[in-house]
C-alpha cells in the first residue's frame, strides 16, 4: 500500500505588488537586459516542490485526478488575444497548456521544479516542441529572446506561501518578459470561502490502470491569508509489501473555485 499524507498551506489571496517592488529584486538596471545569469535570484533555491507533483507515483495520477481542463480555454484565448507567440508556462507540472500551444505551432518554456511532473508532460503529444526546463523561476534564462507572455495556470499562484519566494518569481518574470509583454496567473476570492467545500471524506476510486485509490482531504485551519489542510491517497497495487509513506509540507492543488 503507497499512502502519501500531505499537509500544507495554501495563500487564499495573493498580495498586490507594486511593479516597482518586483524590479527591485532584479540587479538588472533596466528591464528585459537579457542576462538572468548575472542576476542575484539566479539559481536561488525555492521551497521544494509537493510530493503530489515531485513524486513520480502521484504526478502519473495529477491529470486522471484533475481531468477537467477547461480552465485552460480562457489562457488560449488570451494567447490569441494578445497575439503572443512566445511564451512561459511557469509551474506547467505535467504540461497540459504547453503541449496545447505547442500544438498551435507557438514557442513554448515549461518551466517546473517537480521533475517527475516534466517527465509526465514529455511523453505527450507535442511535448518534443516544448523547450522544457526543471527548475524554478530563479533558473531560467531567455537570453535575448524575451517572452510575450507568461503564464501560471491551475493555482500555481498559490504554491507561493511565502512571500520571498514569490517577489523573486515576479522579478523573474519582469526580466523574461518584452516591454509590454503579459503576466498571467490565477488568485482567489478569499470572501467566497472556497474553503469551507474542500473536504472529501474518504472516496474510493478506480485508476486506469485498474488499481483502487483512496481519496481524502481534510481543512485543519484557516488564518487567513493561508489556509492549511491534510490530504490522503492511498494506493493499493503492486507497491502494497512496501508499504511506503511519505510526508511533505506543501499543498497539493485544491479544488477550484
Ligand atoms: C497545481 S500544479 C499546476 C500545474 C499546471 N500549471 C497545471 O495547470 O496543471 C502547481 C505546480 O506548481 C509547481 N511549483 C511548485 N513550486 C514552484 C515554484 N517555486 N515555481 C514554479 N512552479 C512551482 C508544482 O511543481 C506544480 O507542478
Amino acid at each position: 500500500m503507497i499512502e502519501h499524507r500531505i499537509e500544507g498551506a495554501q495563500r487564499e489571496s495573493i498580495p498586490v505588488t507594486d511593479p516597482s517592488l518586483a524590479a527591485g529584486y532584479c540587479s538588472a538596471s533596466n528591464r528585459n537586459s537579457g542576462d538572468c545569469t548575472a542576476c542575484p535570484a539566479y539559481g536561488a533555491s525555492m521551497r521544494e516542490p509537493d510530493a503530489v507533483f515531485a513524486d513520480p507515483r502521484l504526478a502519473v495520477l495529477y491529470d486522471f485526478f484533475d481531468d477537467d481542463r477547461s480552465d485552460l480555454t480562457a489562457y488560449l484565448a488570451l494567447v490569441d488575444e494578445l497575439g503572443a507567440r512566445r511564451i512561459v508556462d511557469l509551474g506547467c507540472g505535467t504540461g497540459s497548456l504547453a503541449v496545447l500551444l505547442a500544438a498551435r505551432g507557438l514557442d513554448v518554456i515549461g518551466v517546473d521544479p517537480a521533475r517527475a511532473s516534466l517527465d509526465v508532460a514529455g511523453r505527450k503529444p507535442y511535448a518534443d516542441r516544448v523547450r522544457w526546463v526543471h527548475g524554478d523561476a530563479t533558473v531560467l534564462d531567455v537570453g535575448d529572446k524575451p517572452v510575450d507572455l507568461v503564464v501560471m495556470t491551475g493555482n500555481v499562484a498559490q504554491v507561493f506561501a511565502d512571500g520571498e519566494d514569490w517577489h523573486t518569481t515576479l522579478a523573474c518574470a519582469r526580466r523574461w518578459l518584452r516591454r509590454d509583454g503579459w503576466l498571467v496567473f490565477e488568485t482567489r476570492r478569499p470572501e467566497s470561502r472556497a474553503w469551507e467545500s474542500w473536504d472529501v471524506q474518504p472516496t474510493e476510486v478506480t485508476l486506469p490502470d485498474g488499481r483502487q485509490a483512496t481519496v481524502s482531504r481534510t481543512v485543519t485551519s484557516v488564518d487567513l491569508p493561508l489556509v492549511s489542510f491534510k490530504s490522503v491517497t492511498r494506493v493499493d497495487g503492486r507497491t502494497s509489501s512496501r508499504g511506503r509513506r511519505s510526508d511533505s509540507a506543501l499543498p497539493q492543488r485544491s479544488p477550484r473555485i
